[in-house]
């Protein structure tokens, strides 16, 4: 059993999922070796529910690390539950394309990916940056300059 997914599957006992009744546990190990977990936790009004991989991702944040090397994520039904798009993204400011996601598919089953394969052409802060280099319609320049923006060379 990998270790990462047996601390997964430990965390699914404290997630707090009295509306899904969907338990998912993640475990977060980081470049230097040490390992976050966390779970999720629902909230009353829907919208405030916390994934586990959130939690897993800003408690290891909190205690000071920003870089990681691998994600194992379980669901209490073991079904190869991936992470969801919103927690693609969350990974994507910390992790590159090649960060390695494990997923449980029950007993010593696992489907891995990388996050590339997960969240291709995402967000980041090279897209901000390089944003300067582009003209927007309505700055100075050319007037009535076209919208380059989702445009690729
Ligand atoms: N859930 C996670 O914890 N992580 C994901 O990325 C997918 C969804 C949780 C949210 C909610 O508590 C339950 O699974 C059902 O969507
Ligand atoms: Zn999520």
């Amino acid at each position: 059993m990998d270790a990462l997914i047996e601390r997964a599957r430990e965390v699914l006992a404290a997630a707090h999922v009295p509306y899904s009744e969907y338990r998912v546990g993640a475990a977060l190990r980081t470049a230097d070796g040490e390992l976050f977990t966390g779970c999720n936790i629902e909230n009353a009004n829907y919208s405030n529910s916390l994934h586990a991989e959130e939690v897993a991702i800003g408690t290891a944040v909190a205690a000071g690390h920003q870089e990681f090397d691998r994600l194992a994520v379980s669901s209490g039904v073991r079904d190869g539950v991936t992470p969801c798009g919103m927690c693609r993204q969350t990974l994507a400011e910390f992790c590159g394309d090649d960060f390695t996601i494990i997923c449980d598919c029950g007993d010593d089953g696992v489907a891995t990916y990388t996050l590339g394969e997960l969240l291709p052409e995402t967000i980041s802060a090279s897209t901000l940056t390089d944003a300067d280099d582009h003209e927007r319609p309505g700055s100075a320049g050319e007037a009535g300059a076209s919208d380059t923006r989702n445009q690729h060379d």
